[in-house]
């Protein structure tokens, strides 16, 4: 291998730009050129390249978002487009990639490499946490502690006002967050797209909570959960359990942004290094994940056959028990 081009596509995540720093470091390290993609597929396809050198990635570890910058891109899935950025690619003498994305992004990565016979090594950057083949994704504790800040700050005026909250969290189709935070929030409720909860459950916790003399409450509502939505879900409840005065908040993007955590710092920096080092040894299609303390690779195929991601089961539980 002589050039690595990395790239980051879809949602941003705090975490990306460690991530970024180490895969430009190891390589240059091994005697390997680095190539800038600027927002990943849409950049492959114009030719958005720069040169990366080791003082391109200085003081970007702190940093939240990318400074490859980020963009969804449609004309990727067409083989018209995949052709341009392979000419792109090639033209700039790159002959491995590093992604740092999401499920999208790895699905785009694997039809490439297939297609243009290219390496590629994928690195799971997603606040939400829903990836097959690592235990955490970049960003997702980042996002949490964002959200737990919030929550904590919602709860004091919810305690001096004697409020309902209903607090809607990010995660696309995955609890996660919403599970995690809610656990790490204390919450009386949580809504999850994995659960399925009916109004009229969720009434019942709140009546309970009410009879445990609780003066007031939080309910953590996944953006993904099937009632629809916090505001909905809000409506809904007040339809029939009116004894507090209800209030919604919507986190919304404020989640993808900050500082990483040094728990994401160390996470990034470890998966990129870890990726340069399995594309120098051969491995020509694959993920990098953690397991346990371990950073592990999953072949692209293993990771996109679609095993569901898993929802904590015992956190759960564990988040019922907490409301008696
Ligand atoms: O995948 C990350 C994520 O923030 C999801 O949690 C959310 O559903 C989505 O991206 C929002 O996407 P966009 O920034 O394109 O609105």
């Amino acid at each position: 291998i002589q050039r690595i081009g990395v790239y980051t596509s879809g949602g941003d995540a705090p975490g990306m730009n460690a991530a970024i720093r180490a895969v430009v470091r190891t390589a240059l390290y091994n005697n390997i050129k680095v190539t800038g993609i600027y927002r990943g597929y849409e950049g492959m396809i114009e030719g958005d390249f720069k040169e990366m050198v080791s003082r391109s990635v200085s003081s970007i570890l702190q940093k939240g978002g990318t400074i490859l910058k980020s963009a969804r891109c449609p004309e990727f899935r067409t083989p018209e487009g995949r052709k341009k950025a392979y000419d792109n690619v090639k033209e700039a003498g790159i002959d491995a990639l590093v992604a740092i994305g999401g499920d999208g992004t790895f699905t785009g990565a694997d039809i490439f490499s297939k297609e243009y016979d290219i390496p590629v090594m994928c690195i799971p950057g997603t606040i939400d946490n829903d990836l097959y083949g690592s235990d955490y994704t970049l960003g997702f504790d980042t996002a949490n502690n964002t959200v737990i800040d919030a929550i904590d700050k919602i709860k004091d005026t919810a305690a001096s006002h004697n409020r309902l909250f209903f607090v809607e969290v990010m995660g696309r189709d995955s609890g996660c967050i919403a599970l995690n935070a809610g656990v790490a929030g204390g919450a009386e409720a949580i809504l999850l797209p994995e659960k399925d909860t009916a109004i009229d459950e969720l009434i019942d916790m709140l009546e309970t909570a009410k009879d445990q003399n609780k003066t007031s409450m939080i309910v953590i509502v996944a953006e993904g959960d099937k009632n629809g939505g916090a505001y909905h879900v809000a409506q809904r409840v007040n339809e029939k359990f009116d004894y507090f005065d209800t209030k919604v908040s919507i986190l919304g993007h404020l989640q993808r942004g900050g500082s990483p955590s040094s728990f994401d710092r160390v996470l990034a920096t470890r998966m990129g290094y870890f990726a340069v080092n399995e594309l120098l040894k051969g491995n020509r299609s694959a993920t990098v994940g953690i397991r346990g303390s371990k950073i592990i690779s999953t072949t692209l195929e293993e990771a996109l056959r679609g095993k569901e991601f898993k929802l904590d089961e015992e956190l759960v539980t564990i988040s019922q028990v907490m409301n008696i």
